[in-house]
């Protein structure tokens, strides 16, 4: 088997804009001898990766079926053992549901050497887009960083326990079904007129901000993927700049204190 000498760069290629890359991610797809990339990448971003390397969409189906992490895993594997520069370009930051963690667990076994270069993540560039401040300080002083989708094990989301924290919510892959989504984090303890902002695409082309409620999202047709959806009182921006609206936190009305008074 060929010695090890290549570097994988796990690199964060950020929501989609290529004026978000950070001047390191444009200096190692300058570099890159092969690089590896998810589905979400934008073509603008692919079109920085010097000429003559060898590009892989990882995220696309290849002969009708899509790669494995494992599949991945030997990829970078196969490519460290032959080539000095390797490129793992994620969508986003690589550390943000991003699988980085089987990749690095996979490389410090194999004996690979490898780095990591952060990008923009999602939630920071929804809440951008839809100009939130998600710790408004008159509102929430934390933020979970969640996902509506199953863990890899079946295990449902508890979002009781994550609306108990009183934190905004930043919710990766909201699926379609708006009206189960609702449901769940009213059940979890959240108030129907809960403001939410959906959005989708950012930084994108077709970006779009839907500004809502918890109640009103679940009558609400599902917008383009890949959305973002934020929750929580931090969502509304009209609430935050009038200073009337002003909450004290401590008698924040927007979360019950037991998720069993649903229709109190
Ligand atoms: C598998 S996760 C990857 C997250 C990524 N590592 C990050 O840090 O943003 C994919 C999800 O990220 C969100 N996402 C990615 N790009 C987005 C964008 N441009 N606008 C809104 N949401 C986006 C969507 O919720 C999408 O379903």
């Amino acid at each position: 088997m060929p010695r090890v000498t290549g570097t994988v760069y796990l690199v964060g290629a950020g929501p989609g804009d290529v004026d978000l890359l950070t001047v390191k991610a444009v200096r190692l797809l300058q570099q890159a001898d092969v690089v590896l990339h998810d589905a979400l990448v934008s073509p603008e971003i692919l079109r920085l990766i010097r000429p003559d390397a060898k590009v892989i969409d990882v995220g696309k189906r290849h002969r009708h079926k899509f790669l494995t992490q494992a599949e991945i895993n030997s990829l970078l594997e196969f490519y460290a053992q032959r080539k000095q520069t390797i490129v793992r370009l994620k969508g986003g930051d690589p550390l943000i549901f991003g699988r980085a963690g089987e990749e690095i667990a996979a490389l410090t076994e194999a004996g690979i050497k490898f780095e990591i270069v952060p990008g923009v993540t999602s939630a920071l560039a929804s809440a951008t887009a839809a100009k939130v401040s998600l710790t408004d300080r008159r509102f929430a002083s934390s933020i979970v960083f969640a996902t509506a989708r199953r863990q890899s094990g079946g295990e449902a989301v508890d979002w009781s326990r994550l609306v108990a924290t009183k934190s905004t919510l930043a919710i990766y892959m909201p699926g379609d079904d708006y009206a189960h989504l609702s449901r769940e984090l009213v059940d979890g303890g959240l108030m129907d007129h809960v403001p939410c902002t959906v959005v989708s695409r950012a930084s994108l082309p077709g970006q779009q901000v839907l500004r809502t409620t918890l109640g009103a999202l679940a009558h609400t047709e599902a917008l383009p993927a890949p959305a973002l959806l934020i929750v929580g009182p931090c969502a509304n921006p009209a609430a935050q700049f009038t200073t009337a609206n002003a909450r004290d936190p401590l008698e924040n009305e927007y979360f019950r204190n037991d998720p069993s008074d649903r229709y109190i």
